[in-house]
């Protein structure tokens, strides 16, 4: 098969891994900058140049587009698609895990755990929207805060009250959640391949913080989910048409609740944390996913 991995850096840990794989499984891999390739769109054919010369004739594309490029990543990604290139993760799908409300709604819509959240736009409403949530403590989340950054917890609803008049202030996008004390600091990543779950780590927050992530000095270790787990992680994935996800669970008395689901998921982390050859899952995957499309181009062509 002929690769393509749409990454920003060949050099950062996920994409070197996947270069790696696709190598030892014996398949041609380029890695393309997606800010590098660039298009001609026009009813009589679409082309994609990349550094002065085109591209054409990949098989299979795995994109690994981090979320500031987000816009000009998933429309590269969507040409590749148009060109009848198969990815794991449609240039849509990647849209949809992005974009955290549309995300909540399409899981809470599937049936899948969540924690309660709340969103509203007017000061005015803010008292009832705090009434329709329910008691404080609270978690308060900046739509564009990763990794921990931009996530607060209020134990009173004064704070919840002054809090989100703050950023309202700022203009800045926020959701409000339920805090789910039962999880105790941890979450669970499930790295989903295909419709399996692949690897697994638990991340426990550092003692005196609720939030769990790596950057703000967590921990991780493997773990195998249990089949519960397994299925809501498996089930996110599927409700957002991604092949490859990262879901992050919590533990609550209510079962698991899924937090996020990740479209780009590190690789670093997990085969860590767990030892698993996450990168060899993904590429082998991909490959048979595109041998499917081919036979049934060739079925339909028949
Ligand atoms: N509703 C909640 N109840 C209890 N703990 C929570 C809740 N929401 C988040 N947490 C904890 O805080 C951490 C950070 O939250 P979250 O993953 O939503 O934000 P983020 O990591 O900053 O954003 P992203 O995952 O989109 O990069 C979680 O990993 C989890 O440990
Ligand atoms: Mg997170």
């Amino acid at each position: 098969m002929k690769l393509a991995i749409l990454s920003r850096n060949s050099k950062l840990y996920s994409t070197r891994r996947l270069v790696e794989a696709a190598r030892e499984l014996g398949h041609s891999v380029r890695v393309l900058d997606p800010l590098r390739c660039y298009l001609r769109i026009a009813s009589d054919g679409f082309s994609l140049h990349y550094k002065g010369r085109p591209i054409a004739g990949y098989h299979a594309v795995i994109p690994r587009i981090g979320a500031s490029v987000t816009r000009y990543g998933t429309a590269v990604l969507r040409q590749f698609e148009l060109m009848g290139t198969s990815t794991p993760n449609s240039s849509d799908a990647i849209l949809r895990a992005r974009d955290k409300l549309r995300c909540h709604q399409l899981l809470a819509a599937a049936g899948i755990g969540m924690p309660t959240t709340v969103f509203g736009d007017n000061p005015d409403d803010t008292h009832d929207l705090l009434s329709m949530l329910g008691p404080p403590p609270h978690v308060i989340k900046l739509n564009e805060g990763t990794q921990g950054a931009g996530v607060m917890l209020t134990e009173k609803l004064s704070a919840s009250r002054g809090v989100i008049e703050a950023l309202r202030g700022l203009y800045a996008n926020f959701l409000v959640q339920e805090f789910v004390a039962e999880a105790k600091g941890a979450d669970l990543r499930c790295f989903v391949v295909g419709g399996k779950v692949v690897a697994a780590m638990k991340r426990q927050a550092p003692k005196g913080d609720f939030r769990s992530n790596l950057h703000r000095g967590g921990t991780a270790k493997g773990v195998k989910p249990t089949a519960a787990e397994q299925d809501v992680a498996i089930r996110a994935a599927r409700v957002l048409g991604l092949g490859i996800a990262g879901v992050d669970l919590i533990r609550s008395a209510r079962g698991p609740l899924v937090l996020e689901v990740n479209a780009s998921p590190g690789l670093e982390g997990i085969e860590e944390a767990t030892g698993a050859d996450v990168a060899g899952e993904i590429v082998r995957y991909v490959a048979v996913r595109q041998r499917r499309a081919e036979q049934q181009r060739i079925a339909r062509e028949k």
